[in-house]
């Protein structure tokens, strides 16, 4: 018997060889859907997720750098100096660069970061901060 596999298996019944090419194909859309869910999960929901109501409240006022400025001299330039030039604690010049408003915030509440107090501002004092350290030059 000659081996003609090939072309003589797919004639009774030329169906059979699509089917596990369909299957590679729905489990490569399958993976691309994961993989898509993911990202969105990652990019999308668990930022939102993390910031925590006092957060969002926060970032969805609209703060005053003058005020702000105000709060920083009571409260921050004891460590930070009076212009935010650095003093017991880092110079503030940029730092928004350094960290987002998400993280700015983080680091004045939550006082993970000794000797640096953990500060419970009102929301918009704390939007007024944050528009304080984006009017650092
Ligand atoms: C008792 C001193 C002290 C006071 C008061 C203080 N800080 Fe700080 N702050 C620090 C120190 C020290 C660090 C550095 C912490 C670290 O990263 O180890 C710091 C870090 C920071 C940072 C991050 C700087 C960077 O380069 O990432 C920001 C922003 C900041 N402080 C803002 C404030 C604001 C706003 C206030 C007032 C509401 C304040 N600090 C009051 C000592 C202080």
């Amino acid at each position: 018997m000659t081996p003609s596999s090939g072309p003589a298996m797919s004639v009774p019944s030329p169906g059979l060889p699509e089917a596990p090419q369909r299957r590679r194909s729905l489990v490569a859309a399958l993976a691309t859907l994961a993989a898509l869910a993911c990202l969105l999960l990652v990019l999308v929901v668990l930022p939102a997720a993390r910031s925590d109501p006092y957060t969002r409240q926060t970032l969805e006022l609209t703060g005053s750098a003058a005020d702000g400025g105000r709060l920083f001299r009571l409260n921050c330039a004891g460590c930070h100096g009076l212009a935010a030039q650095g003093l017991v604690g880092p110079n503030l010049h940029g730092v928004e660069r350094r960290k987002n408003d998400r993280q700015l915030i983080q680091q004045v509440v939550s006082g993970r970061t000794p000797p640096m107090p953990s500060f419970q501002p009102e929301p918009q004092a704390m939007a007024d901060l944050l528009a304080f350290l984006h009017s650092l030059p």
